[in-house]
């Protein structure tokens, strides 16, 4: 979408997700900075600086010089909840006044909504969705409606389909539009299923096309993707712990970047992977399609449509641009995603193929997206195939699925290696994520990427990007102090961070300074990862100090990383933090993080005598000073 428009539109409906600590997505952050570059006027936009905004809770805005590269912060918001226009000048430059008298009335004429999505397992839930409903407010474009949020962990899409005949509804009344709109079909429309199954077919392609996965997938998902290759795999988790075929077994991937343009990148970034689906998987979905094809069958979808004539309405098909040519096998082990569970809608769809009236009834009833599909998707996290072993009288049909299921997303790791010391290499520390459903009675599932990653071998080529971390980066200053804080596959990025350390040392660019990691895991002889890499680490001066959590080792007290904070390193920690002005890196899941997170805040309350709300605000000025960093996963 081309932002300038923007101002021209009568109706602009947002629906956005929040990334990390309540961060844009990638094509939100754009959308973002092109508008401020918009409001700035292209003088401020063209030739000296790039923009870059950044939402983590508070929002500021990083203005980096082209030709030098270097970070120059112009100036920083208070609290969010503060209107932008006014944060921006609290700071009295000439900048905010330009903003503050450019941003007036711009959409005045805009009517606008925003639908937020996230999960309620993270901190800052929707941030991203509430900044740009505030942003719109403050530019005086007039809302429709209170912003709507979907949560992932509980009817999202329900919430969805809500909002959205709510915000039509608005629209048909704020534009007079009631006599011509027949609302309730309209509603109807949005609350069930587009999918007209005499609308869609599969047919046969006539030529033998070889597909370049890689370029579809790039092609597909707008992205520039490299193909890499495996180079090892090692199982970083001792032999002896058992754990090396099922439960937790966690692996370094090493990957082969030599020939891939696009894949340069800074220890802390991320890269994102395209993963295949388990082929087990796809060969016994195929199995269940009525009209499944050969294996080695190109197909395309191709939908009907309708187009104007003197004579009529006239009916053809065309192809549909959703998927390339490709063999159903190529569709449903790398395009699409066939092992989240089934939305309610698709469910509805099935309860409308052939299907025997009991099985219709039970699919109707979960199709309503209520508590009991909630509970059932909750319990059993079932996927694509499981719901058609549950329900075996369904008769589905290719185009059914071609159509309707989403595609197969990336997945990202933090990259755990430095470009200085493996040249031409990305490495990734995995956790092969395998469990059983039903609270453990259920059957046994596998997670899609980590156990691709497990099975790869090096002839195959692996779909990649780099995805860069907004800010957890290494200070550019060298004697900066850094406490690293991450336990189980949390200390990933870290692992980038101290071979970055090495290379500066060995350089003679670093003389080490305070670097200390804490890791946590269950038991010193099962998962201490990176064990001897972090002993001759701190031989070479990369890490300072280095602690250790162990929740199950035999015969002594559960010990999480915020316990050691805590209890062993307060005013080490303090003096960093505090005293310092040293950086503190958190990465992990969402519930080690925000412990710690509530961990530092007691430190500063007692070792630094302040309130809570004085520490709180102290941890946020971190933030926004770039101190603070959190790279959080579910
Ligand atoms: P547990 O599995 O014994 O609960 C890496 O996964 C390490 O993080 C494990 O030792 C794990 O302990 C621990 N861990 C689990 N939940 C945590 C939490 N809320 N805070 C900190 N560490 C946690």
């Amino acid at each position: 979408y081309d932002i300038c428009n923007l101002e021209y539109e009568a109706l602009v409906l947002i629906v956005t997700s929040t990334f990390g600590n309540g961060d844009p997505p990638e094509n939100g952050e754009y959308f973002f900075v092109t508008k401020i570059i918009y409001l700035f006027g292209p003088s401020i936009a063209e030739n000296t600086y790039v923009i870059k905004i950044y939402l983590s809770g508070l929002l500021f805005i990083e203005l980096k010089h082209r030709k030098k590269a270097e970070t120059k912060r112009r100036f920083q918001s208070v609290a969010t909840a503060t209107p932008m226009s006014r944060r921006v000048s609290t700071k009295q430059n000439s900048f905010s006044n330009d903003i503050q008298s450019s941003t007036q009335g711009v959409l005045a004429n805009v009517k606008f909504a925003v639908f937020g999505l996230g999960s309620r397992a993270y901190p800052h839930f929707c941030a991203f969705a509430h900044a740009m409903d505030t942003f719109l407010g403050e530019l005086e474009g007039e809302r429709l409606m209170e912003i709507g949020e979907g949560d992932e962990l509980c009817g999202q899409e329900e919430s969805f389909r809500r909002w959205a005949q709510e915000v039509f509804t608005s629209a048909c009344d704020t534009f007079c539009l009631r006599e011509q709109v027949n609302l309730e079909d309209a509603n109807a429309s949005l609350s069930t299923s587009k999918f007209e199954r005499t609308d869609f077919r599969v047919v046969v392609h006539d030529k033998q096309v070889q597909p370049n996965v890689i370029k579809t997938l790039g092609t597909m998902h707008r992205k520039k993707l490299s193909s890499c290759r495996l180079i090892r795999r090692k199982n970083l988790q001792s032999e002896e712990s058992g754990y090396i075929l099922f439960s937790r077994s966690t692996i370094l991937i090493q990957l082969e970047t030599k020939n891939c343009e696009n894949l340069n990148f800074c220890p802390g970034d991320h890269l994102g992977i395209y993963p295949r689906n388990d082929p087990d998987l796809v060969k016994e979905l195929l199995s269940k399609i009525r009209d499944a094809t050969d294996e080695n069958t190109v197909v395309v979808l191709e939908a009907k449509r309708e187009k104007r004539s003197i004579i009529g309405n006239l009916k053809y098909w065309e192809e549909d641009t959703r998927l390339p040519p490709c063999t159903l096998n190529m569709a449903f082990s790398r395009y699409l995603d066939i092992t989240t569970p089934p939305t309610p809608q698709l469910l509805k769809l099935f309860s409308e193929c052939d299907v025997n009236q009991e099985e219709s009834k039970r699919l109707e009833v979960l199709s309503q997206g209520q508590s009991e599909y909630e509970d059932w998707k909750f319990l059993n996290n079932p996927n694509l195939i499981e719901v058609l072993n549950q329900f075996p009288s369904i008769q589905l049909e290719a185009a059914l699925l071609l159509k309707q299921l989403p595609l197969l997303q990336a997945r990202y790791y933090s990259i755990s290696s430095s470009p200085e010391i493996f040249p031409g290499e990305i490495h990734c520390t995995v956790s092969v994520v395998t469990y059983h459903t039903r609270g453990g009675t259920g059957p046994l599932h596998h997670g899609v990427c980590s156990s691709y990653l497990n099975s790869i071998t090096d002839d195959e080529e692996v779909a990649c990007f780099v995805r860069t971390a907004p800010t957890f980066h290494l200070p550019l200053k060298d004697n900066i102090p850094c406490i690293l804080v991450g336990p189980g596959t949390g200390i990933a990025p870290f692992r980038s961070f101290w071979q970055q350390r090495l290379a500066e040392i060995r350089k003679g660019a670093h003389n080490g300074c305070t670097m200390a990691l804490l890791f946590g895991c269950r038991n010193p002889n099962h998962d201490h990862l990176y064990k001897q890499e972090v002993a001759a680490a701190m031989k070479e001066g990369a890490i300072s100090h280095a602690y250790t959590a162990f929740s199950r080792e035999k015969g002594k007290p559960k010990r999480y990383v915020q316990n050691v904070i805590m209890s062993e390193i307060p005013d080490f920690v303090y003096d960093i933090v505090h005293e310092k002005k040293g950086h503190f890196y958190v990465c992990g899941d969402v519930t080690m993080a925000t412990e710690v997170n509530k961990t530092l805040l007691k430190i500063l309350c007692i070792k630094g005598e302040m309130t809570k709300e004085k520490a709180q605000e102290f941890i946020n000025s971190m933030k926004t000073e770039e101190r603070y960093h959190e790279d959080i996963f579910g």
